[in-house]
């Protein structure tokens, strides 16, 4: 039976309440002046579930309409603005896939010409679609343990020039940084199967100087190495990584894909920690009246099963205000159906922030620092011991100025970089 003289303002039922069992998307909206609000946000809910910009289908009927998703609560703001909050049932969504699940509720949505701006703020997932996917595979508990890091936050480097290094020189300042005293080392964002850098001679290469600096510091270190690349590609290097000896790939999720994620999450087992580089993110969550929120992309990457994501530092070279990265802090190690992932603070830090970091966001992190270890006066290795003492210190609760008072490498990173 064809549901006759269907409009978008049928996709709104304010006051009602989502189901415990519904998807629940609340949007940023502006609209154009000659459509009004309830029409743009009804806009919204049917063409991100059933509808069409005419919804009067013949091909409709009451128990497809029964699924299509609705308004529940609007909030308008100032002229043409306001947050709308959409329930979305169930069965509009494949279960344990993100590219589906976001070609409906950040879709084609941003770009209705009815609406000027449209912005995903937050996705509450209800359990059954949680469960649906793996999730990570340590939780933030078991890559701290992985490194013995219970009492102070993870700390690591990621190799600098971002690109030039060969495979050797690569694999030689990753060694000096796990002497020094880092965790974990990893590739930058860029660098992946490089003319100057092959990425199956730096990965047997580095994980050679890992095995080197665990013999002598009688520690368990870290590496990320960078696969990124076609999905076919991507697993093929995960097998270099587990053939040589590795625990841990890294991804740039978001250039990569989230259904190549998914594919590598199932690949590698859950044995295999996934670091996740968020490196384009702010192309969509960066302007506050339109795009994807950074706390929905970290909801997405803990279902497709990241263990370490990049959420911010609130210090440091990126954007990112204290609030928000807070509540993606916590959010990520919250419970919530699938295992914890461990944010990462990165980008611009040096020793003398590191306590500021753990002040905000908590010891429960991995710290890391480009240029704050390489760029150490005295090389690499004092770098890298400068981020140990700090960290240590910020585990137990001193400054780092006191703690320099016993470390000439973190006094001579103090010197140099201060403490903010
Ligand atoms: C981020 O949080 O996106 C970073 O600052 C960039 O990450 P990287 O420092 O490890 O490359
Ligand atoms: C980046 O790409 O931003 C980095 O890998 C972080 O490096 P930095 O600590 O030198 O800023
Ligand atoms: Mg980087």
């Amino acid at each position: 039976m064809a549901k006759e003289g269907l409009e978008y303002t049928d996709f709104v039922e304010t006051g009602t309440e989502p189901e415990d069992d519904e998807l629940v998307c609340e949007f940023y909206l502006k609209h154009v002046d000659d459509v009004e609000f309830d029409w743009a946000a009804g806009a919204v809910a049917a063409e991100s579930s059933i509808g069409t910009w005419d919804p009067n289908l013949t091909t409709m009927n009451e128990e497809i309409y029964e699924i299509g998703a609705r308004v529940v609560e609007t909030e308008s703001g100032n002229g043409n603005e306001g947050v709308v909050t959409v329930a979305y049932p169930t069965p509009l969504f494949e279960a344990g896939s993100i590219p589906q699940i976001l070609s409906s509720i950040a879709g084609n949505i941003f770009g209705l010409s009815e609406v000027v701006n449209l912005r995903l703020e937050d996705v509450r997932f209800p359990p059954e679609v949680v469960e649906a996917f793996t999730g990570p595979a340590l939780g933030y508990e078991g890559v701290k343990e992985r490194v013995g890091a219970t009492d102070r936050p993870v700390v690591g480097t990621i190799v600098k020039p971002k690109l030039g290094l060969r495979a050797d020189e690569h694999a030689r300042v990753a060694y000096e940084s796990w002497a020094g005293g880092l965790d974990v080392v990893k590739d930058d964002e860029n660098l992946a199967d490089m003319e100057f850098n092959g990425f199956d001679e730096r990965v047997e290469k580095t994980l050679e100087a890992k095995r080197e600096a665990e013999e002598e510091t009688g520690e368990t270190k870290l590496y990320f190495p960078n696969i990124t690349a076609p999905a076919d590609e991507m697993k093929r290097r995960a097998d270099v990584v587990l053939e040589n000896g590795g625990d841990y790939v890294m991804v740039d999720i978001l250039t990569a894909g989230w259904g190549a994620l998914q594919e590598i999450r199932g690949y590698v087992g859950d044995e295999v920690g996934i670091h996740g580089h968020r490196a384009g993110h702010a192309a969509f969550t960066r302007l506050p009246y339109h795009g994807v929120s950074m706390l929905s992309v970290a909801k997405f990457a803990r279902l497709c099963g990241v263990d370490n994501l990049h959420a911010g530092a609130v210090v440091g070279k990126m954007e990112g205000g204290r609030e928000e990265v807070r509540e993606i802090y916590d959010f990520l190690r919250s419970d919530w159906g699938v295992e914890t992932t461990i944010p990462v603070a990165s980008g611009g830090l040096h020793p003398g922030v590191v306590d500021n970091v753990v002040e905000i966001l908590g010891s429960d992190t991995v710290v890391q620092a480009g240029g704050g270890v390489h760029a150490h006066p005295d090389g690499t290795r004092a770098g890298a011991r400068a981020m140990r003492d700090a960290a240590e210190a910020a585990g137990d609760g001193v400054s780092v100025e006191e703690r320099a008072e016993d470390s000439n490498e973190l006094a001579d990173a103090l010197d140099k970089w201060g403490t903010e």
